[in-house]
Formats: C-alpha cells, sequence, structure tokens
C-alpha cells in the first residue's frame, strides 16, 4: 500500500508531481479557456460578485492566504481569507454578491462546514474546492472544484496542499476569464507556466538528500523558526505548522517584515531560522529585504536556512545551509517552495522516533467544532 515507502507521508510527497499535473488535466480547452464544468455558479453571478471570501483551517487555510494573492492580482476583486473557526462568530458580512469559497481536503471539516452553511444562510453563493468526492462539504455548496491529489492518508497535508494551490490558481484565472480581466492568451501562459510546474517539483524532490541530513542534525533543537514574504509568507506558516505536527516542536511563521517589530528578540546563537526568499525577478524590493532580513538574523547568530530561486547569487553569502528551488512566476513559487518545507519537518519527525503518518493527538479530519 505504501508502495515501498516507509510512510504515507513520503509517498504522497513523491506523487506531488502527478497530483499537480492531474488537478490542471481537462481544465483548459483547445481555445485556452479554462472549461470549469463543475462550477455551477452562473457567469452573470461571477461577474457581479462584489468580494471573494475565503474559509479554512490548517493547512487549506494556508492555501487561501495564498490564494488572496493571486484573486487580487488576476481580478481586482477584494478576497479576505478567514479562519473557518472564527468566521461565523464574528458576525461577518456576507450577502448574495460574495462568494465564498470553501477549502477542504476531507471535505469533512465541522467547523468549515458550519461556515459555509452561516454564508448560504446569508444568501451567498459558496464554491467548494475539496479532494474527497461526495463528502459533506461539496454536497452542501453550490458548486465543487474538485482537487486530483488521490487518497490522502497521512495526517498531514502535502500532496492535498499543493492541489489546493492549483485549485485556487485556476477558480483565480477563470474568475478572470468571466469578468474579462484575463484573457485566453494569458490564461494560456499561465496554464503553461502549471504545467511545468509539475516538472519543477519533480526536481526539487531530486535534490532533496541535503535537507534531509540538514533535518537530521537539528533533531534536538527545541524551536526553529520561519520566515517569508509576500506568498512566502503563508509558505512559511505552513513549514512551521508541518514541523509543529510532525516534530512536535515550537515552530513559528512571520511575515520577515514582521522581524524588527518584535520576533527578531528571538533570535538567539545557534537559533534555526528558515527564510523563504522571493524571486529576485518580480518584486524584486521584497528580495533586497529579505537579503537584509538574512544578514541581521545571521549577525545575531541564527543559523540561516535559506531557500531561494536557482541563481539567486545575492542569498549565498549569507546563507549557512542554501536549499535551490527553480525559478517560477512569482505568484506560484509556493509550489515549490513548500516540498523542502514538508521533507524537513518529515525527516526531523523520523530522526526524533515520532510518528510521521499518525502523529499524536491529530486526526486526519477533525468532525467536531
Ligand atoms: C495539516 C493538516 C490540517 C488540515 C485541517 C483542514 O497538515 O492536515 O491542518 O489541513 O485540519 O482539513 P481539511 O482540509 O480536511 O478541511
Amino acid at each position: 500500500e505504501k508502495a515501498g515507502y516507509d510512510y504515507f507521508m513520503l509517498k504522497e510527497i513523491a506523487e506531488q508531481p502527478k497530483a499537480v499535473a492531474d488537478t490542471l488535466l481537462g481544465r483548459i480547452d483547445a481555445a485556452g479557456s479554462l472549461t470549469l464544468d463543475e462550477v455551477r455558479i452562473g457567469a452573470a453571478e461571477l461577474r457581479e460578485a462584489d468580494k471573494v471570501v475565503i474559509v479554512a483551517c490548517g493547512t487549506a487555510f494556508h492555501a487561501g492566504l495564498i490564494a488572496k494573492y493571486a484573486i487580487e492580482h488576476w481580478t481586482r476583486i477584494p478576497c479576505e481569507v478567514e479562519l473557518a473557526s472564527e468566521f461565523r462568530y464574528r458576525d461577518p458580512i456576507l450577502g448574495p454578491r460574495s462568494l465564498v469559497i470553501a477549502i477542504s481536503q476531507s471535505g469533512e471539516t465541522m467547523d468549515t462546514l458550519m461556515a459555509l452553511r452561516h454564508a448560504r444562510e446569508q444568501g451567498s453563493k459558496v464554491l467548494a474546492i475539496c479532494n474527497t468526492n461526495g463528502s459533506t462539504i461539496p454536497r452542501e455548496s453550490d458548486a465543487v472544484l474538485y482537487t486530483h491529489a488521490g487518497p490522502e492518508v497521512a495526517v498531514a497535508s502535502t500532496k492535498a496542499f499543493l492541489t489546493q494551490l492549483v485549485a485556487c490558481y485556476l477558480v483565480a484565472l477563470y474568475l478572470g476569464q468571466v469578468r474579462g480581466t484575463k484573457w485566453a492568451d494569458e490564461i494560456r501562459a499561465v496554464i503553461r507556466d502549471l504545467a511545468q510546474i509539475s516538472g519543477q517539483v519533480e526536481r526539487v524532490l531530486e535534490t532533496m538528500e541535503p535537507v534531509r541530513a540538514l533535518a537530521r542534525s537539528l533533531a534536538d533543537k527545541k524551536t526553529v523558526l520561519f520566515l517569508g514574504r509576500h506568498v512566502g509568507y503563508p509558505v512559511a506558516l505552513e513549514g512551521a505548522l508541518k514541523l509543529k505536527e510532525l516534530a512536535y516542536m515550537h515552530a513559528e511563521g512571520f511575515a520577515a517584515g514582521e522581524l524588527k517589530h518584535g520576533p527578531i528578540a528571538l533570535v538567539e546563537e545557534d537559533l534555526p531560522v528558515v527564510v523563504v526568499v522571493p524571486s529576485p525577478r518580480g518584486r524584486s524590493v521584497l528580495h533586497d529585504k529579505i537579503v537584509s532580513n538574512i544578514q541581521e538574523i545571521r549577525a545575531r547568530g541564527a543559523r540561516t536556512i535559506v531557500i531561494a530561486e536557482e541563481g539567486d547569487e545575492a542569498v549565498a553569502p549569507y546563507a549557512d545551509h542554501l536549499v535551490r528551488i527553480p525559478a517560477t512566476p512569482v505568484l506560484l513559487q509556493p509550489l515549490v517552495a513548500t516540498v523542502p518545507l514538508q521533507v524537513f519537518a518529515c525527516e526531523l519527525a523520523t530522526a526524533r522516533g515520532n510518528e510521521v503518518d499518525q502523529p499524536r493527538n491529530l486526526a486526519k479530519s477533525v468532525t467536531v467544532e
């Protein structure tokens, strides 16, 4: 069942190139238009939506945080992302023109289900992004876009996350297509970039041995910090969550720009800090700022673990450990940048003797509020 792997998690990490490719399959026609037939919410309603609200928990919430960047950038519709467990209790402002997107691997998460029920009671349309056919969340939604990750057995989510990202990018492009802010040639270009990602994830997977060795060397650490900016910020949060769940270590993700507003006080001699570096192309201002952050924390003794694009030489002098990822368009970087963090957490958990597929106190689907 584990196809030769020691753990389901390792198998599922390895399946990511295929999962990503499968989630794209059949969703673009010969003319370069997205054909999301499952999205049974009328074009008129999608055109009139005045905001998008994403609700989800845990790893799916991190996918939602990344989706916000893509949705706002490609469609110019305001987008909010909220933890499903907080959503209905603050009396959120919703109406018929709000498009709510509920992201859930299992489709059974009670917090997310209650959030979507609340949204529908307010007259909003709900689109589910889900990996489990016929589960409760898609059944209770107005429409569903399935991710095609295949069954995810390990409690810690890996391949489902990457496919949730792909689905979110597709929804963002589709909204752009319907509303006329994204045209077929642009959509085709992004789809082409997305189609490349599968091979790029494969390449990342082939270069993970140094990351595993590094993880083993950190097995007796107490804390690891993760920093990122822009779409790298949710990636940092996801890296920290994986480490908490699997290695039972204290881990926190920060927006790198927040460092000086408090977290830098935590930095001490030999503290491992993982930094997800934005592409030096694209928003190069952010790249330069994060290079300064790396210098600042290193000057205070941190052990810097730097995840940076191939060809990004500016970071090299300040990286105690340098993990290379392929160059991708800025918004798509999380699809490759998350993979080393998954491998890192999995290997640390193994080194600490933890049960990788079944971390203590956790369940694969959380069906209580
Ligand atoms: C993290 C993890 C959880 C789930 C969360 C939502 O590795 O597995 O944080 O992401 O419980 O679950 P779904 O996506 O099934 O709603």
